[in-house]
């Protein structure tokens, strides 16, 4: 059941990314390479949330389709830097060359740079969404991009490498530079489809504990996941990254995860309607891609 849904809103989503990058004609080279840093075989985790919460409150996906492109842009351009030199240093993506490795580094940025801004055009000049609505979700996308979000944590990520740090700055590093985008996933409908205070809280707790057991996840899948499978190489152990198993161990990381995941199962127990969003969260735990 989850895997059909999956693949068929995978698909939506792709048909809508290719739609918005069609937009970007000339130079040519460059909007080649943005095709590549976008449609790589991403599993579209972010866009699928975004679904998942229409579906939830059994509403249309008109009104959020352009946001869930929006967020997959700033997931993209969050990927192609990391993989930087600078950053990770990684050669492969989604089983693929990175942008910097195939074209080279000024490319990757400016690709990132454009996918970022571009992300606040396609909201802005969204012909789905009401002003407020646009003005609302655009202050928490920034917020959760940026500073205070997936950025922040990015720093302070490449600052713990070769150093010890405490479980408080893990905790952090998981919260911004993944948790946040992934909060983004699940609010940014929820102002949309303008769901009660109530809910939306309960929701967002949800997405703060899959947040962190996603990074807690991608931890474990660097040391124990296959190339084929996960389509990049071991690289958090090499770069002496603070991970939950650099610092806890691979056993208790997982026990950690299993936490997270029942603890965001429990949450949408209130929620009607909640089966796929249930198969999903456990799919975050067990993943192998
Ligand atoms: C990878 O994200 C980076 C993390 C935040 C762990 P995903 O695992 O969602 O990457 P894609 O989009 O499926 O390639
Ligand atoms: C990256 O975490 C999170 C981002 C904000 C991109 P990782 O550096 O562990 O992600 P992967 O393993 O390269 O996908
Ligand atoms: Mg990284
Ligand atoms: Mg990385
Ligand atoms: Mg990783």
């Amino acid at each position: 059941m989850l895997k059909e849904y999956l693949s068929q809103k995978k698909e939506l989503i792709e048909k809508e990314l290719q739609k918005n990058l069609r937009k970007y004609l000339h130079p040519k080279t460059l909007s080649e390479v943005m095709y590549y840093a976008v449609m790589n075989g991403g599993k579209r985790l972010r866009p699928i949330l975004m679904y998942m919460m229409c579906d939830l409150f059994q509403r249309s996906y008109d009104n959020i389709k352009d946001v869930a492109t929006a967020l997959e842009f700033i997931h993209c351009y969050s990927l192609v830097h990391d993989d930087l030199p600078a950053m990770d240093n990684d050669i492969y993506r989604r089983g693929k060359l990175t942008v910097h490795t195939k074209y080279d580094e000024a490319t990757a940025i400016l690709v990132g740079d454009i996918l970022l801004t571009e992300a606040f055009n396609i909201i802005a000049t969204s012909d789905y969404i009401n002003d407020k609505n646009k003005v609302n979700v655009m202050s928490k996308l920034s917020e959760y991009a940026g500073f205070f979000g997936m950025a922040g944590g990015q720093f302070v990520d490449i600052k713990s490498e070769h150093i010890k740090v405490s479980y408080d700055t893990l905790k952090y590093i998981h919260e911004n530079k993944t948790g946040k985008l992934i909060t983004a996933a699940i609010e940014l409908p929820l102002i949309i489809l303008n769901v009660n205070q109530i809910r939306k809280e309960k929701l967002i707790k949800y997405s703060r504990l899959i947040g962190t057991a996603f990074q807690i996840k991608d931890d474990i899948l660097d040391i124990e996941g296959t190339f084929e499978k996960i389509g990049k190489k071991p690289s958090d152990e090499k770069l002496e990254k603070t991970t939950y198993p650099s610092l806890f161990g691979l056993k208790k990381s997982k026990e950690i995860l299993n936490e997270h995941i029942s603890e965001a199962k429990k949450i949408l127990k209130d929620f009607e309607n909640n089966n796929l969003l249930m198969e999903l969260t456990e799919y975050i735990g067990k993943r192998e891609a």
